[in-house]
């Protein structure tokens, strides 16, 4: 328990001192590896996510979809990583006008088809089978929401610059992740990007705690340029003679 109230401690402070995150970060130099279709397919095909569902478990949405209703009322939400659609449940409160969810596991589509069967038969949602890092719609949206998926999805400029043209005038991206150093990485270079319209942490009795924010892009072209250099720098494209 002092353990992770240690780690809970670091990970606030390092919210607006990335610095202080670097310093206590284990295995700093590891990148996080992105997990296989087929870990999550197993995972939803054995229940796993059921847990999802607890109340305890799902203050995030909760806090995400009031935060989107409070700018945006009857939203149209694109949701990538959506798993099963557990967050329109916390949106159906707010009375969406649209709601998309996309997820590469079948499992999980499936499993939302059958949860939001009643509002995809009237047309007000679709859950669609497709990787997240490069689907594409003609349809607009008022937040595309990436709720505890971030850091499965690739560089962050380039999934948030990959969904801009997605977004109504005045849009935004929804955020959740689950508190912890190394993804913070991620908010900090989103947070870079963007005009931040909404950002809190979730904090719960048994240990849970979740970063919840809402931002609006606007640094597309530095954020293109940093993603390019940590590409450059993560490849061993500098290692190699210039002439082969
Ligand atoms: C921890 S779950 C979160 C589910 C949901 N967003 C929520 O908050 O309840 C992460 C989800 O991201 C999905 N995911 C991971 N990588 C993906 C990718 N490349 N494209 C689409 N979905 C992906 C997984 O299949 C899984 O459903």
């Amino acid at each position: 328990m002092a353990y992770l109230r240690w780690r809970r401690f670091t990970e606030l402070a390092s919210l607006d001192r990335p610095w202080l995150g670097e310093l206590f970060m284990r295995k700093r130099g590891k990148p996080i590896v992105a997990a296989p279709v087929e870990k999550w397919d197993a995972e939803y095909q054995d229940g796993i996510y059921d847990r999802l569902n607890r109340s305890e478990q799902r203050h995030h949405h909760r806090l995400l979809a009031a935060m989107i209703a409070d700018r945006w009322p009857n939203p149209r939400v694109l949701e990538i990583g959506a798993g099963e659609g557990v967050f329109y449940e916390a949106l159906r409160a707010h009375r969406p006008a649209r709601y998309v969810g996309v997820d590469f596991s079948s499992p999980a589509i499936a499993r939302g088809e059958v949860r939001l069967a009643p509002e995809i038969a009237i047309g007000e949602v679709k859950m669609l089978l497709g990787d997240g890092r490069g689907f594409e719609t003609d349809e607009t949206f008022d937040v595309v929401v990436f709720s505890e998926c971030v850091e499965h999805l690739g560089e962050v400029e380039d999934l948030v610059a990959h969904y801009q043209d997605n977004l109504k005038p005045g849009g935004a991206v929804g955020l959740t992740m689950w508190l912890a150093l190394k993804p913070l990485r991620l908010w900090h270079r989103l947070k870079a990007m963007s005009q931040v319209l909404d950002e809190a942490v979730i904090n719960t009795p048994w240990g849970g705690g979740w970063l919840v924010a809402v931002v609006r892009a606007t640094k597309m072209a530095v954020a293109l340029a940093i993603s390019c250099a940590s590409w450059i720098i993560q490849s061993d494209i500098l290692d190699r003679p210039i002439l082969a």
